[in-house]
């Protein structure tokens, strides 16, 4: 292969378990003959020529650092078609001839733009949302349910000590994985998403119906992209008068740091590695992704244009379990 020298960025929002993608990508480069270079401060950084060597040492102590060493930014910017030639002349200069991009969407359009103009990038999703298409899952998403459950866990013992009603909003953007999945194991009475759509008052029955069965807490779920919001379902819910008095918790970017989980280190460590052995078999264009137990690849193209599916028999599960 040609590619002699390659460069790791971390774009988008911050997700635990970047960090040890980065050790991946950089260890599994120099063990092929690589020079790997680090992108500080994602596409900015890139345009701006912010390049740093990266050696073994240098990604030593991190696989277990939520965050992202290199540190990470939005940059809406790169979709002009002037800034992403500014990038590839850096790149050029910097004698870099392939790229792993980890983020999320906007990451993967942002690397689809590079492979259109050329130039060899492959992507590795990174995103609490879990909306990237083509991977069952992305790095951070199991730590972020860990942290979500683990918060709810601590707000059911203070609801159940006043017999109060708590809604909870997670974090995910315009889908519903984060507030679906958490609903399901931390066992809310109801979960309201963005791919499926419930009124107050059905919210109110369902709290309604939990405290007329004894139960002591009740524990809605809402993702931040649900229609109906927490606040407004607070106000609603106390207008209904569902027995239980209620309060609001919204868990913001907590979400987004800590410890990657073991599967984050697991997952971050198969992409980043399958990313860079694409890119020694001169692939581009791709983003590694996970189907089942295996690697797999999907074209960014089809990627950047498509949002991961929320699979809605888990609602109608969550349901059935709540009662
Ligand atoms: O995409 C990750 C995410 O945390 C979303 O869940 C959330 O909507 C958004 O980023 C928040 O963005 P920022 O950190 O820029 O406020």
């Amino acid at each position: 292969m040609s590619v002699k020298t390659i460069a790791v960025v971390t774009a988008g929002g911050d997700a635990p378990g970047m960090n040890a993608c980065v050790r991946a990508v950089v260890r599994s480069g120099l063990a092929l003959g690589l020079r790997v270079l680090g992108v500080r401060n994602a596409f900015e950084g890139l345009v701006g020529g912010d390049f740093q060597e990266l050696g073994a040492r240098d990604v030593g102590g991190i696989i277990q650092r939520g965050g992202t060493v290199l540190q990470t930014a939005r940059f809406p910017a790169f979709e002009k078609p002037q800034v992403q030639q500014a990038a590839l002349a850096v790149l050029a200069a910097r004698g870099v001839g392939a790229l792993v991009a980890i983020g999320g969407d906007g990451t993967m359009r942002g690397a689809a733009a590079l492979d259109r103009l050329g130039f060899p990038v492959v992507g590795v999703p990174a995103s609490i949302d879990n909306d990237v298409y083509g991977t069952d899952i992305a790095i951070g998403v199991d730590t972020a349910l860990n942290t979500i459950i683990e918060a709810i866990d601590k707000l059911r013992d203070t609801a159940a000590s006043h017999r109060r009603a708590f809604i909870v909003e997670t974090m995910g953007r315009n889908c519903g994985h984060l507030a679906l999945m958490s609903g399901i194991i931390s066992g809310a009475e109801m979960i309201l998403i963005p791919e499926q759509e419930v009124g107050a008052e059905e919210v109110a029955a369902a709290v309604q119906d939990a405290y007329a069965r004894g139960k002591t807490h009740a524990i809605v779920v809402v993702a931040e992209g649900a229609k109906l919001g927490a606040n407004a379902l607070k106000t609603k819910l106390d207008a209904l008068r569902t027995g239980f008095a209620s309060r609001v918790t919204i868990l913001g970017h907590v979400q987004r740091g800590g410890r990657p989980s073991a599967w984050d280190r697991l997952i971050a460590a198969r992409f980043g590695v399958a990313a860079v052995e694409r890119l020694v078999d001169g692939g581009s264009g791709v983003m590694v992704g996970l189907q089942g137990r295996s690697v797999i690849a999907t074209g960014l193209v089809t990627v950047g244009g498509r949002k991961r599916d929320t699979d809605l028999e888990y609602y109608r599960m969550a349901r059935m379990l709540a009662k």
